[in-house]
């Protein structure tokens, strides 16, 4: 879909609720380029350090990520294997797996690979892995029981797991129209099929029998640059099908104290999500 901006040029603008269709998509690159945008934020380093430090000491263990995307956490915790570990990240979209193989032709050579797999149904025997992670990718899933369920099946008894997950409905954006916000959050919230998973992560857990939970939360500061297309493919569309009631003026006239804002130096946005940790 082209996005027609309030600056009145039209940019190519993905939607991040299609994060499953990604292979359907004519814009893979979007998503790359957005997954990109996003991994390079000083938070995110938090978050894979608060991920890789849930899963515990990862010598010489067999780890799984599932909805790598493009492979560069995997990496990461491939560097942490050491020569007898092995790290296997897997992506329901056949251009993410393609990518992570890509990139990881390019590094230094790791016990890493990568396998086309949807998290709801996972070809691994039970207890294939010492532990398991999964980063930004149940918020997409459309059966978040199967997925759940796989994420502890494959996961043997006594490993480790670790999961991030935003929850959307903490988006918070300095913006003088509170009432027009809040359904703009709102309708970027329920753009993802699991919006709230963030806060649903322990009880869900809890449900599955994982042991010895911590959760902790990480509040990343949202630049103009990645908040914009966040929200502005998802926001488009919902104001064209009319699940969000607003005139496309309406939407520009939203948009246009923001940019205002970024203009000015004052534009502020952030966002609220959890690692999980537990032993399964
Ligand atoms: C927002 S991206 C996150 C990628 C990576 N975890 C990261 O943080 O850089 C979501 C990823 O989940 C993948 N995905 C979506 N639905 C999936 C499913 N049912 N099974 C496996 N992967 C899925 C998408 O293809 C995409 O690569």
């Amino acid at each position: 879909m082209t996005t027609t901006t309030t600056s009145g040029a039209s940019t190519p603008s993905g939607n991040v609720g299609e994060f499953t269709t990604v292979d359907s998509s004519d814009r893979s690159t979007w998503f790359i380029d957005f997954m990109d945008r996003a991994n390079a934020l000083p938070e995110y380093g938090d978050m894979r350090r608060g991920l890789a430090a849930a899963l515990g000491d990862l010598k010489g263990k067999k780890v799984l990520e599932i909805g790598s995307g493009t492979g560069d956490d995997a990496r990461g915790l491939a560097a942490l294997v050491g020569d007898d570990g092995r790290v296997t990240g897997t992506d329901v979209s056949e251009a993410m797996v393609g990518e992570a193989r890509r990139r990881s032709t390019e590094g230094p050579s790791l016990p890493v690979e990568f396998a086309t797999e949807d998290m709801r149904r996972l070809s691994f025997a039970d207890g294939h892995f010492d532990a398991t992670t999964a980063k930004l990718v149940r918020q997409h899933c459309d059966d978040l029981d199967a997925a759940d369920d796989e994420l502890m099946r494959v996961t043997r008894r006594g490993g480790r797991l670790a999961i991030f997950d935003y929850d959307f409905d903490t988006l918070a954006v300095d913006h003088p129209d509170r009432t027009a916000t809040r359904q703009a959050v709102h309708c970027f919230c329920d753009g993802h099929r699991n919006g709230w998973n963030g806060r649903a992560l322990v009880g869900r857990f809890l449900d599955r029998g994982l042991n010895e939970v911590t959760v902790t939360p990480y509040t990343v500061r949202m630049p103009f640059a990645f908040f914009r297309p966040s929200l502005e493919g998802r926001l488009a569309e919902a104001q064209h099908s009319g699940e969000l009631p607003w005139t496309q003026g309406q939407l520009a006239d939203w948009w246009r104290p923001l940019i205002e804002a970024q203009e000015r130096g004052r534009f502020f946005a952030s966002l609220t999500g959890f690692v999980l940790g537990g032993t399964r």
